[in-house]
């Protein structure tokens, strides 16, 4: 099979071609995806994409006119594919879903210890040669109450991880996962997860009912100086709404691993450039605020899995018509 993978970093390729071992064709693009990139698949038989690539209408039904018949996706969330125009254009869509909930969950849990004792802070002081520790108090997460929001894969290991730690859990789902129930996690409404909890961490997917789930509304029922924590998608947050709890107090920190409009921000070295989205940069401000690009995927563990799920996928749509793990138009699963 000709493959035009998109959205390549030196990583996706030393991890593809070992998973690949030389049984189909790659082709390496740096650029995003997008109407303008599509072309650049002219004659590929499978586009192998990201999380922010433009698999809209418009770049898919350039990808049909010159031949794709696969979209096999580098990633668990599709919430960026139009899978309606996919099934349209006779086009099937792969996706990975599961390559390590563990590298999720652990960074989700590294954003809520470092915020809660201000390492990020601590680092750049103690470089400093300052030594003070006014400002860096942090609280007990012990016996402390977590409200994960999605309790799928990821939230069942941060569940996991944070029932070690002697939180009180409780879980919001329309789904609930017995695992979570064995380990103490309580499933209640969302607004009574909202009301009660020390720290909010969002697993759940984007979607229709998700998208600002959390939002000046939502904000409005959280508990004085809430945690908040976003691994899941950007869009899941009203980013505007946290900036302003933040300004108020009533949000106490803010852990963000994705951000709504990141597509065009992360995975890119900006750092002799300059930060075009004020919203985001407003972020930047906030001393309680701390912010990673995406990369709680980011674990050799992961990347392989991903690129060997991803390679197998494209094998069995090769031999068998139909990827390993196909997502379905119809239920969006
Ligand atoms: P999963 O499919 O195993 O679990 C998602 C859970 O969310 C399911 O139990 C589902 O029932 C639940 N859910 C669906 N709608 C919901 C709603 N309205 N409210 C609350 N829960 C709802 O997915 P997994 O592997 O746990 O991943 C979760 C999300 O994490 C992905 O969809 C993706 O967006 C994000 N992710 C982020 C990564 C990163 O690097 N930051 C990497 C991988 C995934």
């Amino acid at each position: 099979m000709r493959i035009a993978v998109f959205s390549t970093k030196p990583y996706d390729i030393t991890y593809l071609e070992k998973a690949n071992d030389a049984a189909h064709d790659l082709a390496f693009f740096e650029a995003r995806l997008s109407p303008e990139t599509a072309p650049l698949a002219a004659d590929a038989d499978v586009v192998c994409a990201f999380v922010n690539d433009d698999l809209g209408a418009e770049v898919i039904s350039a990808l049909a006119e010159t031949g794709t018949r696969l979209l096999a996706l580098r990633s668990a969330g599709f919430n960026h594919v139009d899978l309606a125009a996919a099934e349209a254009a006779g086009i099937a869509v792969a996706r990975v879903p599961a390559y390590s909930p563990h590298a999720v969950a652990e960074h989700t849990v590294a954003l809520i210890l470092a915020l809660n004792r201000k390492l990020h802070r601590a680092y750049n002081r103690v470089r400093e040669g300052n030594f003070a520790l006014e400002g860096l108090l942090g609280f007990d997460l012990n016996g402390k109450t977590v409200g994960v929001v999605g309790t799928g894969q990821i939230g069942e290991v941060v569940c996991r991880i944070l029932h070690g730690f002697g939180c009180k859990l409780l879980a919001y789902d329309p789904f609930p996962n017995p695992a979570c129930t064995a380990l103490g996690a309580r499933y209640v409404a969302l607004d009574a997860l909202f009301g009660e909890s020390d720290v909010i961490t969002l697993q759940c997917p984007l979607t229709p009912e998700t998208h600002h789930l959390v939002n000046a509304e939502t904000l409005a029922k959280m508990k004085q100086g809430v945690m908040l924590i976003n691994t899941s998608r950007g869009a899941v947050v009203d980013t505007r709404a946290v900036i302003q709890g933040l300004k108020s107090g009533a949000v106490g920190s803010v852990g963000l691993d994705v951000y709504e409009e990141e597509a065009d921000l992360f995975f890119e070295d900006l750092s002799q450039k300059f930060i075009p989205d004020d919203v985001f940069a407003r972020l930047l401000t906030f001393p309680n605020v701390l912010i990673t690009g995406h990369q709680a995927f980011f674990t050799d563990e992961a990347l392989t899995a991903i690129a060997e799920t991803t390679m197998a996928n494209i094998s069995a749509f090769a031999r068998d018509g139909a990827p390993v793990h196909l997502v379905c138009a119809t239920t969006g699963r």
